[in-house]
């Protein structure tokens, strides 16, 4: 017998049955036998958005995968752009299919020159470059305003192109402005993740040549952020994409959720927590205070993993590769203590709290050079190609509008009071 459950209403004694499809139940069903009762679920920790075909989380076991393909092969054998595009139309791309992608998005680096100029200067001088990046996203749809046609399938695949290419360019715009120095533009004779370290770090040489292992721990971290499902940002993408706004806007919201400190903003946290606790010997007394009630752990932990983050681990191996080439972050040492002490201690194991993405990502970024305000700005470039994918999915499943129900717990309906007769 197919599985199902059975609904019944204690107040008129009627059931219905609902079959159980992929691990979820339609509450659409179940509306039929309760209309207009809703199902309160803040925070949608219960609540399946959508059905999706693009990534795969086991929680419990530690297992995430693009489009059936585990996270570690990626890792170690793709690249950022083949990952994007395998996120974007469900497929490795072939030989004949990698070239003319990776060639396209080459060619559409460059941002208009009103928006490096008109735009950018206008921002304050100590502008945060996440703040910036958010509306230099929202901004391109006024340079693209063809961007609105979402189902012209030549004109979603060029926004799509733009958005992809032009992220690394916006971000290291941003960080430029944010520290005054003047703008790089793109060189299209490197690679993505070559090309975004030369938009950051050249000065005044020629060309910049980007360390291969530490272009490499780029490209590794873009693959291991491209895509996690329904996390906040991408839900965000989602919901402001229901209502058909083009993707930059859709976008600029995406990444608005992302400047979040629950979200895109651990990595900064972990850096200064680390950095608190200041040497291995304080790390006991540091776990003793958090299991007290003080803080949390930071980097350790998440909504969905019950397990080792399985992206935490292939960071840490990146980040032996990259301390190798800048020196070790002095960090380190208090973070991997950190680990031991918190992964034998019965709080942390009974509650399931293990490492996260986080962990280690900011010290990695941080041995490179990166200033600790554009570690969001890190995590928007790649995840873009994700939140892409889900908005083509859910624009192609013919989503309803987003429009969730609340439980209404105001006031009842009550007279107006005239002002000088209000309490
Ligand atoms: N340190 C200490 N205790 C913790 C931690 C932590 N990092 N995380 C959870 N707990 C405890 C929490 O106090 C609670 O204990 P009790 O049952 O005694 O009240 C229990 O574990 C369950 O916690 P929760 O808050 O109900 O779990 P959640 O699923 O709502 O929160 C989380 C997930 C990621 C927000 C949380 O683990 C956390 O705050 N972690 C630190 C911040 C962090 O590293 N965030 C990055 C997430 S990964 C990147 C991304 O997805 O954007």
């Amino acid at each position: 017998m197919a599985e199902s459950v059975t609904i019944t209403d204690n107040r008129t004694g009627q059931s219905i049955e609902v079959p159980i499809v992929e691990g979820g139940v339609s509450a659409s069903e179940w509306s039929k036998l309760l209309p207009g009762i809703w199902f309160y679920d803040p925070g949608f920790s219960t609540t399946a958005e959508c059905e999706s075909a693009i990534t795969y989380i086991d929680g419990d076991a530690g297992i995430l995968r693009y489009r059936g393909y585990p996270i570690e092969q990626l890792a170690e054998h793709s690249t950022y752009l083949e990952v994007a595009y395998l996120l974007l139309y469900g497929e490795l791309p072939t030989a004949a299919q990698l070239g003319p992608w990776v060639d396209e998005i080459t060619r559409h680096t460059y941002i208009h020159e009103n928006m490096r100029k008109r735009f950018l200067d206008g921002f304050h001088y100590d502008a945060h470059p996440m703040g910036m990046l958010v509306s230099e996203v929202a901004a391109l749809s006024t340079f693209y305003p063809e961007a609105k046609e979402i189902f012209d399938a030549d004109l979603r695949h060029k926004q799509i192109v733009r958005l992809i290419a032009k992220m690394p360019t916006l971000a290291a715009a941003a960080h430029r402005f944010s520290v005054g120095m003047p703008f790089v533009y793109p060189d299209n004779s490197l690679t993505f993740p070559e090309n975004f370290l030369s938009m950051m770090w050249k000065v005044a040489e020629p060309s910049f040549e980007a360390h291969p292992v530490l272009a490499r721990a780029i490209d590794v971290l873009f693959i291991l952020h491209a895509d996690h499902e329904q996390n906040c940002s991408t839900t965000t993408m989602r919901v402001v994409g229901s209502a058909h706004a083009d993707p930059y806007s859709a976008c600029a919201a995406a990444a608005a959720a992302l400047y979040g400190p629950r979200h895109g903003g651990a990595n900064e946290a972990v850096l200064n927590m680390l950095t608190s606790i200041g040497t291995i010997d304080a790390v006991p007394d540091f776990v003793k205070s958090v299991k007290e009630g003080h803080g949390r752990l930071q980097g350790f932990g998440h909504r969905v993993y019950k397990n080792y983050d399985p992206r935490a681990k292939i960071v840490r191996d990146v980040a032996y590769q990259v301390f190798e080439v800048t020196g070790k972050n002095p960090l380190l040492d208090i973070a991997l203590k950190l680990e031991e002490v918190a992964l034998a201690d019965e709080y942390f194991v009974s509650r399931k709290l293990y490492p996260n993405v986080d962990f280690y990502s900011g010290l990695i970024y941080q041995a490179m050079g990166f200033p600790v305000a554009i570690f969001p700005v890190l995590f928007a470039i790649p995840r873009t190609a994700g939140w892409l994918a889900h908005w083509v999915e859910m624009l192609d499943n013919k989503t309803k509008i987003a429009r969730p129900r609340q439980l209404y717990s105001g006031s009842a309906e009550r007279p107006y009071v005239a002002i000088g007769e209000r309490g």
